[in-house]
């Protein structure tokens, strides 16, 4: 077992103005179960690869344990990688995939035959040992590329987007493998992902990243609940969280929502935010923290609302509503129609509510 930890990794690719890694700094405990996520080219594969030693930082150290591996060759740092383009090799049975790597390392032949046994068993494809890619499934494949990587017994896993590939039901089956497969094996893991569904559903904790820049580190709950800045409240979380615009008026101390929507709040909800009187900042509110509310609702939070659009998804609906300038979601787990330009009332929950700075974008609520 391992601890992987990067401490002020930096990457820049030659030619590259902006580098693709910027000062990182993340610790991956022993055993745990971590996801980097975030939009297409915010680094992820970079990170994997300078872990893995297939890629060589600018600046900055690996730990892996107590080991500082700048200088290890990949082979000898004791991590396994699954790749998003697993490429097993066509000509070799599963066996012969399964294998490969140990006999490059001359691990003795009756140790093979139980490891790559013992893999096969976990995965679920012994009856398929003696089979050729070609004859298996996406799913099959899927799994002896996973048991490449585990029949190499490290203590490090490294997955780049290894479900990518998938159909979207598939996708939900190998995700809850993998995670029972870290539970059985109890090594470290490293999981990259643009989805971040997948990311909540599979991490310890969660790394969200964008443009080389590491956001939040966190439990799925906490990113959910207190994102960290405005980035991450919009990239967890389907829908995203609600972010209206509001400020504080320094003379009148009212609060001034979405452009023209005046509430004199009460101080509980209030009181840590008038240090920000006159800059401008954000409310951000999840869709299942606002509700539809009686017309005589007298909340300062309850604001006139006109219905945009609704997406029936069977088990809730996704309602749009326009407050003044601003879309608002509501989710509704009991569904019902609106018609065309429906005015409703809209009750905001604040004790879920987060606040933005308007100008840092960072979270001010915590
Ligand atoms: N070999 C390379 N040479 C030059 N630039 C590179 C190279 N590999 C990656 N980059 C750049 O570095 C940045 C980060 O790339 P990276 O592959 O790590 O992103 P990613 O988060 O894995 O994206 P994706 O979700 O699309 O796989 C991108 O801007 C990319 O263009
Ligand atoms: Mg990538």
């Amino acid at each position: 077992m391992s601890s992987v930890r990067l401490v002020d990794i930096s990457k820049r690719y030659n030619g590259r103005e902006r580098p693709a890694v910027f000062r990182l700094n993340l610790e991956i405990f022993d055993g745990e179960f971590v996801v980097l996520v975030g939009p297409s080219g915010c680094g992820k594969t970079t990170t994997l690869r300078i872990i893995a030693g297939l890629e060589e930082a600018t600046s900055g150290d690996v730990f892996i344990g107590e080991r500082r591996v700048n200088d290890v060759p990949p082979r000898d740092r004791d991590v396994a990688m699954v790749f998003q383009h697993y490429a097993l090799y066509p000509h070799m049975t599963v066996r012969e995939n399964l294998s490969f790597g140990l006999r490059l390392r001359k691990v003795p032949r009756d140790e093979i035959t139980r490891r790559v046994e013992e893999t096969a068993q976990l995965l679920g494809i012994a009856e398929y040992l003696d089979e050729r890619p070609a004859s298996l499934s996406g799913g099959q494949r899927q799994r002896v590329a996973l048991g490449r990587a585990i029949v190499r017994k490290a203590n490090v896993f490294l997955f780049d987007e290894p479900l990518s590939n998938l159909d979207a039901k598939l996708r939900v089956q190998m995700r809850s493998e993998i995670k029972k497969l870290h539970q059985r094996l109890a090594s470290t893991m490293i999981y990259v992902t643009h989805d971040q569904v997948e990311a909540m559903t599979m991490g310890d904790r969660i790394a969200v990243m964008k443009d080389g820049l590491i956001h939040q580190v966190d439990t799925p709950i906490n990113l959910y609940e207190q994102p960290s800045d405005l980035f991450v409240a919009g990239f967890i979380g389907t829908p995203a969280m609600n972010t209206i615009p509001a400020v504080i008026e320094e003379k009148t101390g009212a609060l001034v929502i979405d452009g023209d929507i005046r509430v004199i709040p009460p101080e509980i909800h209030f009181a840590p935010f008038y240090r920000f009187a006159g800059s401008p900042f954000f409310i951000g509110i999840r869709p299942e923290h606002v509700h539809l509310s009686p017309d005589s609702c007298q909340e300062p939070f309850a604001f006139e609302a006109t219905h945009e659009i609704s997406e029936f998804l069977g088990n809730e609906a996704l309602a749009v509503f326009r407050l003044n300038v601003t879309n608002i979601v509501v989710r509704m787990g009991v569904p019902r129609t609106f018609h065309d330009n429906e005015r409703v009332r809209l009750f905001l929950d604040m004790a879920h509510a987060v606040w933005f700075d308007g100008h840092t974008e960072r979270n001010i609520s915590l």
